[in-house]
């Protein structure tokens, strides 16, 4: 037995150690949340004046302090370069365009690869869905004239082989989204931090900021939001695409990563939520599945350094993710959850939504209307969207008919 195997088992054995989650509602405990319409000092938010002004960047900074670190800001000028545009690719329902960003200027710094597919049919400039895959830009779709990734892979001997050639094609369903009128853009998160406890100094992070990093700087989840954010830079120099209407998405870590690009980057004007779970959109202080001290301590390289302080002390925090979803407002917010998906906690994802519903109702939009937690494939489409569905911790068909419902319901009126 290794040694990891070992005191994974000791734990167990003790019932409290590392691996250990609440999976018992009745278990949960009492919390208070942080009352997104209240100033840190106390004064109540009185109108959007008020949010916009004073209340939303301080909720950021406190975000950036605490949670996911300070990022650096855009480039001045974006290098970047098209490499190829082919039209009649997947089967002639797609064109495919390859371009290369440099998000610290051109080589020898890493580059991003975005790959976009646009609906072959498009006329005039085309929604887009933006968002990461966790293993490389050749597996979204079964498509040969993608080139295989370069950079660190999470698989194997960490080297991009055929074989991952279109393993994530489930999960981005990319002829389904261009047949309803949407292109797919793509970027590789290796590219931007590899996902290991050693990741940043392969990552961009020390090409753009220099010196040693302050307990409040960006990490992974940090860099990755700003691989989005450089990827949306490319999309408003496109003229095929509609760069006032991007979804970011992302599922797990890469819906964590969305949220924050999102709650960071108001240019996106929907963002998507697929089984973020914790430090995504469950809210931290309800004990149920994975917890804070659970992600800093198997991921101590995705959140910034403050972060690890509320390890054992979770109702300190002078956030809760509510607040994360509601710095989205009032733009379009999804929130996606899985049934069988207890370690993200799927009550924890809608009532950190319902949470951020005061915020788009002080804007003058609709929230998400469901006054309870719905049941199984009952979605709820207002402002801010939910479902849950059955099944595993994934992206599935379902869930992507649910995204382009709702996007078509406040895209194509
Ligand atoms: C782990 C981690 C989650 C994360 C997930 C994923 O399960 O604990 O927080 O969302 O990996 O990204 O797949």
């Amino acid at each position: 037995m290794t040694r990891a195997l070992l005191l994974f088992a000791a734990c167990s054995l003790w019932g409290q150690g590392p691996n250990e989650a609440n999976y018992d509602e009745s278990k949960v405990g009492s919390y208070t949340l942080p009352d997104p319409l209240k100033m840190a000092d106390g004064r109540p938010v009185k109108d959007a004046g008020m949010w916009r002004n004073a209340r939303r960047p301080e909720i950021l900074r406190l975000f950036e302090q605490q949670v996911y670190g300070r990022s650096a800001p855009a480039p001045k000028k974006l290098e970047y370069e098209v490499i190829s545009t082919q039209s009649g690719v997947l089967g002639g329902v797609a064109t495919r365009r390859l371009v290369t960003i440099w998000p610290a200027g051109k080589s020898p710094a890493p580059a991003i690869h975005v790959l976009l597919y646009l609906p072959a049919n498009a006329k005039g400039k085309v929604p887009v869905f933006l968002g990461m895959n966790f293993n490389g830009n050749f597996a979204i779709a079964n498509d040969p004239g993608v080139p295989l990734s370069k950079s660190w892979m999470r698989t194997g001997d960490h080297k991009a082989t055929e074989k991952n050639r279109g393993i994530e094609a489930a999960r981005w369903q990319v002829e389904k989204v261009l047949s309803r009128g949407y292109a797919v853009a793509a970027i590789y998160y290796g590219d931007i931090f590899p996902d290991h406890n050693d990741g940043w100094k392969d990552s961009i992070i020390p090409h753009i900021s220099k010196g040693k990093p302050a307990p409040d700087d960006w990490n992974a989840i940090g860099a990755w939001a700003y691989g989005l954010s450089r990827a949306m830079d490319y999309i408003e120099k496109d003229k095929d695409l509609d760069a006032k209407h991007v979804a970011v998405w992302g599922h797990s870590r890469l819906g964590k990563t969305a949220l924050w690009a999102g709650a960071l980057d108001e240019r996106f004007a929907m963002v998507i939520s697929n089984d973020s779970g914790e430090g995504g959109a469950a809210l931290a202080r309800r004990n149920f599945g994975e917890t804070v001290n659970r992600i800093n301590t198997s991921f101590p390289h995705w959140f910034t350094g403050n972060f690890k302080q509320y390890n054992q002390r979770v109702n300190d925090l002078p956030v809760d993710q509510h607040m994360l979803l509601a710095l989205v407002a009032p733009r379009l917010l999804y929130v996606a959850s899985a049934e069988e998906d207890k370690w993200a906690d799927p009550k924890g994802e809608f009532l950190a939504a319902k949470a951020a519903e005061p915020v788009y109702k002080l804007l003058g939009k609709e929230g998400l209307p469901a006054a309870e937690w719905p049941g199984i494939h009952q979605p709820a489409h207002g402002t801010i969207g939910y479902h849950i569905r059955a099944g595993k911790h994934d992206v599935t068909a379902y869930d992507w008919e649910q995204f382009l419902n709702f996007a078509d319901k406040h895209w194509k009126k």
